[in-house]
């Protein structure tokens, strides 16, 4: 078969038909569907374009690297990958706007293919179209598309030819340790640790209020770089619930009502919103099946012994649940200094890693300042797709 060179002038970005989805996602089952049968993966990939303000409606699109003179479902496809919109904040010497941003997924090239150029053509066509895409000068919050993200798991280099700049990708990584000392997971641990875990009802409330706090955050950076961060809204949340309950239904017959944990009383609060992450099969260690911190808030951030024991008493927690759910760990991503301060005193067992290899965050700058003059702004699990 002759193939095109990488470089054609005929080669464009096109959208998949539902046929070329389908057959696209068959075959990137191999590289993101191990945890499930291939129906399965097939029906999650179709319940993920559901999510309320995210996905559903025109929230996710499908992009694929074609010949523009071949027939949907006759051509070639040559690359493909998806993004999804997302709500963000920039912020420069106090003033704070909206926008959005899109998160680059599941980009794939046929194995057949691979090693022609035809990823990195699709990704030089990309960078620039969503610079524009689904902006609108008469929406607020979407007049404009500041910056595209995504989240390398082939290291540092190859996107960063295409504009998409690693960040920072530590994280602080727990063991998971099954209950002790009569820790409960149904409200009150015990006399002595007062955390309490979080149902579905308590997080749109919280996420409302977390988004307060950034907006404040980035109101008082007045260090004159620009900032930047995505809003760590309901929506992000929601999906990534709707994903854990997809694959835990699947995989244990039934899902998970703790959500994360909270300690302290208003304005003196620590809270964390987690999600139970599997990419390969249960009871494998190399499957890295994880329970992801989404997003980790203290209200009074300050390291000081009552947000240690706060966040120790959480961190519990989620290491109980993470044995209960056959988890290999507990990961924190990229936490603040003071959070690295807390975390150093939690007497728990953990250590601190740098990816340099899987689910680094990777960011293209539609802005006339460097990139390399950007803050990211609570660069944690949330904004993962
Ligand atoms: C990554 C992928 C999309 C590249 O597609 P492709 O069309 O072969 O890419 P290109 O021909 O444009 O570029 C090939 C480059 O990708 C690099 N590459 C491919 N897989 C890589 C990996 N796992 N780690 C590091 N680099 C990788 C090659 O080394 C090559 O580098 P070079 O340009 O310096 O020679 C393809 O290999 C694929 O689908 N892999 C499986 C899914 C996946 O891992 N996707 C990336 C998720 S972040």
């Amino acid at each position: 078969m002759q193939l095109p060179d990488a470089n054609s002038p005929s080669l464009h970005l096109s959208h998949p038909t539902e046929s070329e989805k389908t057959a696209i996602l068959t075959l990137n089952s191999k590289s993101w569907g191990t945890a499930l049968a291939l129906p399965d993966y097939l029906d999650r990939e179709t319940h993920m374009t559901t999510v309320p303000d995210l996905t559903r409606n025109d929230g996710l699109t499908y992009f694929v690297l074609v010949d523009k003179n071949s027939m949907p479902d006759s051509r070639l496809i040559l690359g493909s990958l998806e993004t999804t919109r997302k709500r963000a904040l920039i912020a420069r010497n106090g003033q704070v706007w909206e926008v959005i941003s899109h998160a680059i997924g599941s980009v794939f090239c046929n194995p057949e293919y691979r090693g022609k150029g035809y990823a990195g053509r699709m990704l030089r066509e990309l960078g620039p179209v969503l610079n524009k895409w689904q902006t609108d000068e008469k929406v607020d919050g979407r007049k404009e598309c500041a910056f595209s993200i995504l989240y390398s798991d082939i290291g540092k280099k190859y996107y960063a030819k295409f504009g998409w700049m690693p960040f920072p990708s530590t994280h602080i990584s727990f063991p998971p340790s099954p209950a002790t000392n009569g820790a409960s997971t149904n409200g009150h641990i015990n006399d002595a640790q007062v955390a309490t875990t979080l149902k579905d009802a308590d997080i749109e409330a919280l996420c409302a209020l977390d988004e307060q706090y950034i907006r404040k955050e980035l109101v008082q950076a007045k260090d004159g770089k620009t900032h930047v961060a995505l809003v760590p809204d309901y929506a992000q949340m929601k999906w990534h619930a709707l994903r854990e309950d997809f694959m835990t239904a699947r995989l244990f017959s039934k899902s998970p009502t703790i959500r994360g944990a909270i300690s302290g009383t208003a304005g003196n609060r620590v809270w964390a919103l987690w999600t139970r992450s599997f990419y390969g099969p249960l009871d494998s260690i190399e499957s890295g099946n994880m329970l992801h911190f989404l997003r980790l808030v203290i209200e009074d951030e300050k390291d000081v012994a009552g947000n240690v024991k706060k966040l120790r008493d959480i961190v519990k927690i989620a290491q109980k649940e993470a044995a209960e759910w056959k988890l290999t760990g507990v990961e924190i991503w990229n936490p603040t200094p003071v959070v690295k301060e807390i975390l150093s005193k939690l007497d728990v067992e953990h250590s601190e890693v740098e990816r340099d290899e899987h689910s680094i965050p990777c960011l293209l700058w539609y802005g006339e300042d460097s990139v390399d003059d950007l803050v990211w702004v609570g660069n944690e699990k949330f904004g993962w797709v």
